[in-house]
């Protein structure tokens, strides 16, 4: 009898002691890549730790938004991925945590610049430029003209064939708008949009998206990061992907913990594995082909390599401002979204 008593407590105690022990093991994640990849790393990391990973996955505007909404009661842990602006805009409104990872020596310039432009409260994950894809079928049979320069885009005859996403909840479109009001000058690249609007025939919510929907056949041409149309390639899409020859933008696609994280402890963990070379290098099986922050991951040969594109030297503390991508996004909606198709 005392033995079954002594057992029972015995069994309740290590349950409670494994209970308390899973329950230290999660992680909330928000993931502004790509699904296949968002999944990738979600199991790998698994694999190699005794955590849960709870994933959600959004497009980088949109996870923003999330972690600005949870700021007084925060759900998420680690934002991984999406374009950098608004994990800077996050960084200076306060909503992310300081952090210096002791894998930041192994990193690009561009990802420690990133770190250290914020205090610290991001850092760069990989990095990849602004450009589009085209449906290369579409283009033959319809006769276009190969569209190789931004102002090729305003052709009349691709009227209803270009998608781009919402610079609201896509850090891929906000880098587009971004980077043509620095090509262009404000004034100019409104002009432009205003123009290109014609041409546009859906803004979607994930800045992928239109070179998904060109590689299928259902529009003609995307404006999407190169590593994306580069992905459509890989999948066997009539995709040819596009370095505009005026010059483009390019992302540093970072990664934060959320302040007040409930989780820290596991954030951190994935903060510094996610920077190790062997986790970055295997983003290529993802079909993720953007350049890694590692200096030692493998560069996957089908990545758009930046010394053979006209690149700006995109301002990423003006653009991530929250002033800033504030003002733009507020006159994008009034002088093109509310005109949209
Ligand atoms: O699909 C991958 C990717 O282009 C990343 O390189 C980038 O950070 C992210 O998606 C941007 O997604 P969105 O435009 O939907 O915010």
């Amino acid at each position: 009898m005392r033995l079954t008593v002594l057992s029972t407590l015995f069994l309740a105690t290590t349950s409670l002691s494994a209970g308390a022990a899973f329950a230290a093991g999660d992680l909330n994640v928000i993931c502004a890549a790509d699904v296949v990849i968002c999944e990738q790393m979600k199991s790998d990391f698994e694999k190699d730790h005794d955590i849960k990973v709870n994933m959600v996955r959004m497009s980088s505007g949109e996870a923003y938004a999330k972690i600005r909404a949870e700021a007084r009661n925060p759900k998420t842990d680690l934002w991984w991925a999406g374009t950098g602006d608004p994990h800077l805009q996050a960084a200076s409104e306060g909503l992310t945590a300081e952090y210096q990872s002791p894998m930041l020596d192994q990193l690009q310039d561009w990802a420690k610049s990133q770190a250290e432009s914020s205090g610290f409260k991001t850092v760069g994950v990989y990095a990849g430029a602004l450009g589009w894809g085209y449906n290369t079928d579409i283009f033959k049979q319809k006769g276009y003209k190969e569209p190789v320069c931004w102002a090729d885009l305003l052709a009349p005859e691709l009227k209803g064939e270009i998608q781009i996403a919402n610079p609201n909840s896509s850090g891929t479109a906000y880098t587009a708008l971004a980077s043509l009001v620095q090509i262009m000058g404000e004034e100019k690249a409104f002009e432009y949009l205003k123009a290109l609007n014609a041409n546009i025939s859906q803004y979607t919510k994930s800045g992928s998206a239109p070179v998904k929907a060109a590689a299928r056949g259902e529009t003609g041409l995307g404006i999407v990061f190169m590593h994306d149309a580069v992905a459509q390639t890989a999948e066997g899409f009539p995709v040819k992907s596009i370095a505009p020859c005026e010059g483009t933008g390019y992302e540093i696609g970072s990664m934060s913990i959320v302040k007040g994280a409930r989780n820290m402890d596991n954030a951190k963990t994935w903060y510094d594995w996610s920077l190790k070379p062997q986790v970055q290098s295997r983003m290529k099986d993802a079909k993720s082909f953007q350049l890694p922050s590692n200096k030692t991951a493998e560069i996957p040969k089908e990545a758009p390599r930046f010394e053979d594109i006209k690149l700006i030297d995109y301002d990423f503390k003006t653009y991530g401002d929250p002033e800033k991508r504030k003002a733009l996004l507020e006159r994008w909606d009034r002088e093109v979204g509310a005109v949209a198709n």
